[in-house]
């Protein structure tokens, strides 16, 4: 019964080894010390929107580095992706365009065998400062419900692998709701949290009602929410249990620190790191009972893991694991 339900949870992970395939783009001399963004996979040319079907293609769109609004990095031996959010002149708005790139980068990098991490960041002062209003204005009930906008833009949360989100400033409406998605959140001295849509007689839409309230209480959300002027600051967010911690210091230092994470994460067994994100996000959607039978069935899953056996035997013969990732 117990093996049915760890066997079960491996097969939703998908981990079949054929769907990860290394892109052959030119990797990056990455660390985190050496942030080099003129290697960067960045470029000009996407016409409309980057397909959301297969890896396959996503893949090729990054490995003709056909992409407008955002830049995408190889770093730390190529074991973390880094996407910097490429629209400074209007503080990184979210436009379709974008999100269907960065949709897409994430896809790519989610199915890279190398890739065991990914980091979202935004370029000048914000990380992003929400949906792109002019996208938006004109847009009516029928194209929000059959171009699946925004209720798309949700697949960042489908990503299996680790993203950390890097926010620099600005993470207002949809730019907060980038960050609600990612998995682990770094705050600038600068960041500053909020859900405006209010102002523009509208209200979030990228799960914003549903995931600030988890992270900061209903009362706050609400205020945040229906005010759409109360804004968190770093020390906020932190305090509140929105942002892991406060980067002291300059953009580049944050990067330097979300990356240095991201590493240290890489180092892990992939397939382990996806199973604990799993298993953690499932507190999202389950109650404790079905939440810690999940995390059961998915420890089980671990235990048919060469890496779980390579981490216990280099514990007991005091020595560093060198995992395999299966
Ligand atoms: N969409 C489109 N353009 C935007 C933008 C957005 N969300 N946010 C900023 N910009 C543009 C501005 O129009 C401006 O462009 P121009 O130079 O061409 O005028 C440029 O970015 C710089 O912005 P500001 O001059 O306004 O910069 P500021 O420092 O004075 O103010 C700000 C910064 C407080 C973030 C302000 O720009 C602002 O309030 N932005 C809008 C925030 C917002 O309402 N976000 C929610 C969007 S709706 C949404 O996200 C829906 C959803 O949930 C899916």
């Amino acid at each position: 019964m117990f093996v049915d339900s760890a066997c079960k949870a491996l097969q939703q992970l998908h981990f079949s080894s054929s769907r990860w395939h290394p892109l052959r783009w030119s990797s990056l001399p990455g660390s985190s010390s050496n942030l080099n963004f003129s290697h960067s996979i960045s470029s000009s040319g996407l016409s409309g929107h980057a397909s959301d079907t297969a890896v396959h293609s996503a893949s090729d769109a990054l490995s003709k580095q056909i992409y407008k609004c955002i830049e995408v990095t190889l770093v730390e031996q190529e074991t973390v992706g880094l996407i910097v959010l490429n629209r400074p002149e209007v503080l990184n708005a979210l436009s379709e365009d974008l999100m269907h790139e960065l949709v897409d980068a994430l896809r790519v990098l989610d199915s890279m065998q190398k890739v065991g991490a990914m980091i979202i960041t935004g370029k000048g002062k914000a990380f992003a400062a929400g949906a792109d209003i002019k996208d938006l204005k004109d847009k009516n009930i029928a194209d929000i419900f059959m171009l699946e906008f925004p209720s798309k833009w949700n697949d960042v949360s489908k990503i299996k692998k680790p993203i950390i989100a890097a926010v620099n400033g600005y993470a207002l409406g949809g730019g907060c709701e980038v960050a609600l998605m990612c998995d682990i959140i770094l705050a600038g001295e600068k960041a500053v949290f909020g859900q405006p849509e209010i102002n523009l007689g509208t209200i979030p839409g990228m799960g914003g009602t549903q995931r600030l309230i988890r992270e900061v209480g209903k009362s706050s959300a609400m205020e945040m929410i229906l005010t759409g002027s109360r804004f968190l600051d770093a020390q906020e967010a932190y305090q509140r249990g929105l942002a892991s911690r406060v980067v002291a210091g300059s953009n580049d230092e944050l990067v330097k620190e979300a990356i240095s994470v991201a590493a240290k994460i890489a180092l892990q067994s992939r397939p382990a790191v996806v199973m604990a994100k799993a298993a953690v996000n499932s507190a999202y959607e389950l109650g404790l009972h079905e939440g810690v039978k999940k995390e059961q069935a998915l420890f089980g899953a671990t235990f048919a893991l060469a890496d779980q056996k390579e981490g216990m035997s280099a514990f007991i013969e005091k020595r560093q694991p060198q995992f395999v990732h299966t």
